[in-house]
């Protein structure tokens, strides 16, 4: 097979992230995390976003190419994440993309960020084959701005059959954290404290219809409840932080499992894969595995590196537009909101 050189990259939210694929091999994937930037805030300041990365994206795209052993005449395209994001943020990346790719005299590929979390499951690791899903298959992705259920026919080829109408599974996960003054992003925390309790705080299940999602309503419950016990107890956070984790935790992933559950049931296809940020989250992981250890469905878990942003999984969703010779045009422009 002929050797293509394929640089990623990717600027929609918090990180700088620059890779270099070998058609799907990684050969590097630099990923600059903005987090002590916007700690402080308590969430993602767009502007500061923008110009951090500003500042960073030359230093990650060189390091890319260097830790790749490859100089930039040997890339043959360009692949740029165009949306959905924040408009500032996306702008760098696509600008830089734009600009290298005249330079070079080499073409580039616009990539939809969700999409390339779905297709991170194809990036392949240097002399380490990891078979991937096979068509079609099943993708809950989750992140901190949509949950969606895939629908994947080809690399090209996805729809979405549900998704959130009101907040992100990643959203439910950081706004818990930030009622219990856990710092952002909480994600992460709410998955390490939890592992350390048991669920035993029981939280409603939103009812809503086919295969969409609705978290917001739990965010109010579970305020409510935080606030009701800590009238009785002022102390009761602190006391019971582990358990409450565990519990709003194990609510989250049930909601997500029970949907994407009776989308495998009713379309039949028992291939189901996760992706984006919350599926770093150890509870989803341990769902998806033992529904395999009970031979319900054979499940594909990305490696932790490919969950949250990075830029091989936009590599990688270019890398098949450029076999396909899906090329953008230098009059591309960012989209904030980006059809899937
Ligand atoms: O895909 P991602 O890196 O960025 C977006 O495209 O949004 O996802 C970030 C989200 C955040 O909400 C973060 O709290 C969540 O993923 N996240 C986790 C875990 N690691 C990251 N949520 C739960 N458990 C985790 N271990
Ligand atoms: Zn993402």
């Amino acid at each position: 097979m002929k050797e293509h050189y394929i640089l990623g990259i990717e600027s929609s939210c918090d990180e700088t992230s620059a890779a270099v694929l070998m058609n799907t091999t990684e050969l590097s994937n630099v990923i600059a995390t903005q987090t002590t930037i916007h700690q402080y805030f308590g969430g993602v300041v767009p502007e500061l976003a923008s110009r951090a990365h500003q500042q960073k994206i030359i230093p990650v795209v060189d390091d890319a190419l260097k830790k790749a052993g490859i100089a930039k005449n040997d890339l043959s395209a360009i692949s740029f994440t165009r949306g959905p994001g924040l408009a500032g943020a996306l702008h760098v990346g696509v600008s830089f993309a734009k600009s290298m790719a005249y330079a070079l005299n080499i073409p580039m590929m616009e990539v939809n960020h969700m999409q390339g979390h779905v297709l991170a499951h194809f990036i392949q690791q240097k002399n380490e084959f990891q078979p991937p899903p096979e068509f079609p298959f099943l993708c809950l992705t989750v992140s901190g701005g949509h949950t969606q259920i895939v629908l994947v026919e080809d690399f090209l080829k996805m729809t979405i059959i549900g998704e959130t109408i009101d907040d992100a599974a990643g959203e439910a996960f950081d706004k818990s954290a930030k009622i219990l003054g856990l710092p952002y992003p909480g994600g992460p925390l709410i998955d390490a404290y939890a592992a350390k309790g048991q669920p035993v705080f029981k939280f409603t299940h939103p009812q809503i219809a086919g295969y969409n999602y609705s978290f917001s309503g739990l965010k109010t419950q579970f305020l409510y409840f935080i606030n009701e016990q800590v009238k009785k107890n002022e102390n009761f956070v602190e006391e019971n932080l582990n358990d409450i984790c565990a519990s709003i935790q194990k609510v989250i992933i049930d909601v997500l499992m029970a949907k994407l559950m009776k989308a495998s049931a009713d379309t039949g296809i028992s291939q189901l894969a996760i992706a984006g940020g919350v599926s770093a989250n150890s509870g989803l992981r341990n769902a998806l595995l033992s529904l395999q250890s009970q031979n319900q469905a054979k499940v594909f878990i990305p490696p932790f590196k490919y969950c949250t942003d990075n830029a091989a999984m936009i590599a990688v969703a270019g890398y098949y537009k450029f076999l396909n010779h899906q090329f953008a045009s230098l009059n591309v422009e960012p989209l904030a909101r980006m059809p899937f």
